[in-house]
């Protein structure tokens, strides 16, 4: 017996829509696959380039070509990114006071006193070393306008008192390299944590001692008294977006007040 042609044009309607779901469906499967081929890509991609950014810390590190940086003919112990993303930061916050834990030759000093002239007219650096080597940077008029160096440890009261009544009530931004022990540094974070305005920063430098990624045999430093603050001080927090140039002898120490 012949179909009818109402049930003909109905079973080719039913393949027509099975095929087209097939369809949709092999073309959204091979879509999902293109997105997780993609996802997985990137991940590969980002941990290539952890691997590749952290091989290359090592080896600079070992250079120590960053004992050769000079900002105005002075030495600052720096890399050359590091001082970048400051430079960003001092823009960002144009703070009244920075304070810098660890002068050494005041390339640093120099180098922040520069770009803080330019952003406020009021702006001062206060330096701190318990043997400063200034001689050749206290010669830079920028020094005697922009300078109060203080002698002694960052962490006696003498010094500590006086900074905190000078810089009350101003905007302040903090950047810790002096002693690079895990005792005295978290010390330097619980006194100058409170000095830090909110929504500027507590920079703890040398982070990346004790292996990470450098010096495996250090011993704790700068990244565990960092590690150690961070569980009892929940108005910091780490900003990674500090890290974009790849290369920081800070890393996960880019802390910013946000309380
Ligand atoms: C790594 S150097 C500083 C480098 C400098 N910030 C630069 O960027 O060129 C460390 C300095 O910290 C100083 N220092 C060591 N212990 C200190 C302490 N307890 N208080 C303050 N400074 C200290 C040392 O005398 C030395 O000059």
């Amino acid at each position: 017996m012949s179909e009818s042609v109402g049930t003909q044009v109905g079973k080719r309607s039913s393949s027509i829509t099975f095929l087209t779901i097939v369809t949709v469906l092999s073309l959204a499967l091979a879509g999902a696959e293109l997105l997780l081929a993609v996802h997985y890509r990137r991940q590969q991609v980002a941990a290539e380039t952890e691997k590749v950014a952290e091989n290359f810390q090592k080896f600079y590190y070992d250079s120590y070509v960053w004992q050769k940086m000079k900002w105005l003919g002075i030495t600052s112990e720096q890399t050359p990114t590091d001082n970048w993303s400051m430079q960003e930061i001092i823009d960002e916050i144009r703070p009244d006071y920075i304070i810098e834990a660890g002068t050494f030759n005041g390339g640093t000093t120099l180098f922040y006193a520069s770009v803080l002239s330019y952003v406020n007219p009021n702006g001062k650096v206060i330096t701190i070393d318990v043997e400063p080597q200034v001689a050749d940077a206290s010669k830079w008029p920028l020094w005697k306008q922009r300078v109060e160096l203080i002698v002694g440890s960052s962490v006696e009261p003498r010094v500590t008192d006086h900074i905190a009544q000078e810089v009350r009530d101003k905007t302040v931004l903090v950047t810790l390299d002096s002693l690079h022990t895990h005792d005295h540094v978290l010390k330097e974070m619980e006194i100058y944590s409170k000095l830090v305005t909110p929504g500027s920063y507590l920079v703890v430098q040398d982070t990346n001692l004790n292996g990470h990624p450098v010096l495996p045999q250090w011993g704790p430093g700068p990244m565990e008294a960092v590690q150690e603050f961070l569980r009892t001080h929940d108005n910091f927090v780490v900003d990674r977006g500090r890290e974009k140039f790849l290369l920081t002898f800070y890393p996960g120490g880019w802390l910013k007040r946000v309380k």
